[in-house]
């Protein structure tokens, strides 16, 4: 989301005839856009600040700023913390950018805007932030859901939907560009609405206005799932179904504290449902370890739900107590480090060996995949992603074009043939 964000206050300095620098050096204006989701996300960037600090002595013009969630949540206090930094933005305030740098410029110091907005979109801006044939398209903003722990009601403001008909043309116009797959973004998606439309009435639109080959979204708060939705994916073969749906923890008592609306029951139902409906379907996680008066048996059911769900991967963390959230004022962070570390390796441990045996249970398997780009490891490699969301890597075909230009954007057959925790290799089959 931030990367999409970037691509905003990209687009708003071109509509007023900036250019982009090649280089740091060379450049007059640096912005970080930061993410304050855990502390070592605002630990980055007070690194980064410092290492900048150089660049202000060579170049007395430059000017420094600070945007997203960290330069919301901590506002001024940023200036008090002898930082080469002389602007600290908000994420919706970025319209307000060009004409705080003539501010600057004209000699003000320490300039501030941190005004959280109920209606900005940014819908026209449409900044098509395209990675290879991929791209991300964000469709809403905000959330309403205050879990306990989350920074983001606070930094991103309450939740608000785009116009659907700002978000089509912004795919047409990427389709137009060459892409093939889109990643719909929203801290919830599901609460996705527009006047009459829902998430699922809006990825019925796109799929019927646009020819985009592969649709895919994230991510879906577990409560009231969407039952279409799944059934949209079922039936749709261009709807990836792949769903990244976070558990953050497998107790009850510690979802009820982290008011997450769902008990472990209630979870592990709507993961049998999706079962049910999509057997292949690509399931993935985010996790908390160490709430707040998190105890050892408490935690053993996360593992237990982990192991019951078997996702294919998560994003595992320690908890890490913000600014301003509910569990900063309600609880005590006293899960002490150390058992938040042993947790966070059994936890790892755990998923790396449930991510391995699901990638084993592929070999055979023949997915059509949607090739991205060359392997990170050969050139003589290409990957991709199944419909799944499974990330296949297998050699180019022999006998036609050896040159991976040639591929990337065409969907072929790929067979698994050996698999690891991460990826899945195979080779390409004739269709
Ligand atoms: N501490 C640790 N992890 C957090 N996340 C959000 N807030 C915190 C926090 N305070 C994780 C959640 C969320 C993901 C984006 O980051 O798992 O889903
Ligand atoms: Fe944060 Fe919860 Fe909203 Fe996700 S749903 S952004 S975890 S408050």
């Amino acid at each position: 989301m931030n990367e999409y964000d970037s691509g905003i206050v990209r687009e708003l300095f071109k509509k007023e005839n900036y250019e982009s620098a090649t280089t740091i050096e060379d450049s007059d204006i640096i912005f970080l856009n930061t993410c304050a989701v855990r502390e070592n996300a605002h630990a980055k960037i007070y690194g980064r600040l410092q290492s900048l600090g150089y660049l202000k002595k060579k170049n007395p013009n430059l000017v420094i700023g600070v945007l997203g969630c960290m330069a919301q949540n901590l506002g001024e206090d940023l200036f008090h913390q002898e930082l080469p930094l002389d602007l600290i933005v908000g994420p919706d305030n970025y319209r307000n950018l060009p004409e705080l740098i003539k501010k600057i410029r004209g000699g003000e110091r320490d300039v501030q805007l941190t005004r959280l907005s109920k209606l900005e979109t940014y819908d026209e801006l449409e900044p098509k932030v395209i990675n290879g044939i991929q791209a991300f398209v964000t469709i809403m903003r905000g959330c309403n859901n205050f879990c306990t722990f989350c920074v983001v009601p606070y930094t991103r403001g309450r939740e608000r939907s785009r116009e659907p008909e700002s978000i089509i043309r912004e795919i047409q116009g990427l389709i137009d560009l060459g892409v093939k797959q889109v990643t719909l973004l929203g801290q919830n998606v599901n609460s996705y609405a527009h006047e009459h439309s829902d998430f699922a009435v809006l990825v019925e639109e796109i799929l019927k206005q646009t020819k985009i080959e592969r649709l895919r979204f994230t991510s879906p708060h577990p409560k009231d799932f969407p039952t279409h939705l799944i059934d949209l994916m079922a039936g749709e073969e261009r709807f990836s179904s792949q769903i990244h749906m976070p558990l953050q923890a497998g107790n009850d008592k510690v979802l009820r504290d982290m008011k997450r609306s769902y008990t472990q029951r209630e979870y592990l139902d709507v993961v049998d449902m999706i079962r049910k409906k999509i057997p292949d379907v690509g399931i993935t996680s985010d996790i908390i370890v160490g709430f707040p008066g998190e105890t050892r048996e408490e935690f053993q059911e996360t593992l237990k739900v982990v192991k019951e769900v078997g996702y294919d991967m998560s994003y595992m963390f320690k908890y890490s107590e913000r600014e301003g959230t509910i569990a900063k004022r309600k609880f005590i962070d006293d899960v002490p480090e150390e058992e938040k570390s042993q947790r966070l390796i059994e936890l790892v441990d755990l998923q790396t060996k449930i991510s391995h045996e699901r990638n084993n249970s592929k070999i055979g398997t023949t997915f059509d995949v949607l090739i991205e780009n060359t392997s990170k490891k050969s050139k003589l490699e290409l990957c991709g992603r199944s419909h799944c969301g499974r990330m296949i890597v297998f050699p180019i075909p022999s006998g036609e074009s050896s040159d991976p230009k040639d591929w990337i954007g065409k969907t072929i057959p790929v067979q698994v043939e050996s698999a690891s925790s991460a990826t899945l290799r195979g080779k390409a089959v004739r269709g």
